[in-house]
């Protein structure tokens, strides 16, 4: 059984990783938008990703006898200045995201949830693996600087990224 206070914060999470797929998926409309197709199959993914992040608190509260509370999903902005800004954006999100995460991990020490500790302990891993994988993105980004076959070659190594995860080999 979860404690109140838990439940309240996964269903919290729960909105999180929704909003988090919301925010992918326009990321994804934009970069279709600008015919960036190797780039919008990895928001596209990204996006799935974050929604089956959302099924795995909405599974888990139900598994644990909680109530599920479907709340408002805010906005996600649908216009940035390209897609450096755009990956700035993402590794900031993915930053407050792992930051979310820690704070779940400490109310489910507080309340002695062990089985809910077991659980995010998943997403703490995963957290690393996101800001790593939208890090080094970043950082190819910036390599390239002004160098408009640089984009395109990104673009082409991103349109590889499959629904099994990351555009990295062994993944
Ligand atoms: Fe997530
Ligand atoms: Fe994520």
């Amino acid at each position: 059984m979860l404690t109140e206070k838990m439940e309240k914060a996964l269903n919290g999470q729960l909105n999180a990783e929704l909003y988090s797929s919301y925010l992918y998926l326009s990321m994804n409309a934009y970069f279709k938008s600008v015919n960036l197709d190797g780039f919008a199959n990895w928001m596209y993914y990204q996006a799935q990703e974050e929604l089956e992040h959302s099924m795995k608190f909405y599974d888990f509260v139900i598994q644990r006898g909680g109530k599920v509370s479907l709340a408002q999903i805010e906005a996600p902005p649908t216009e940035w200045d390209g897609p450096l800004a755009i990956f700035e954006a993402t590794l900031a999100h993915e930053q407050k995201v792992t930051g979310l995460i820690n704070d779940l991990v400490e109310i489910a020490l507080e309340e002695h949830d062990h089985a809910t500790n077991i659980f995010l302990q998943w997403f703490v891993s995963e957290q690393v693996e996101e800001e790593e994988s939208v890090g080094g993105v970043l950082e190819q980004l910036k390599l390239m600087g002004d160098a408009k076959g640089g984009l395109f070659m990104i673009d082409r190594e991103l349109a590889k990224r499959s629904p099994s995860g990351g555009s990295e080999e062994g993944e």
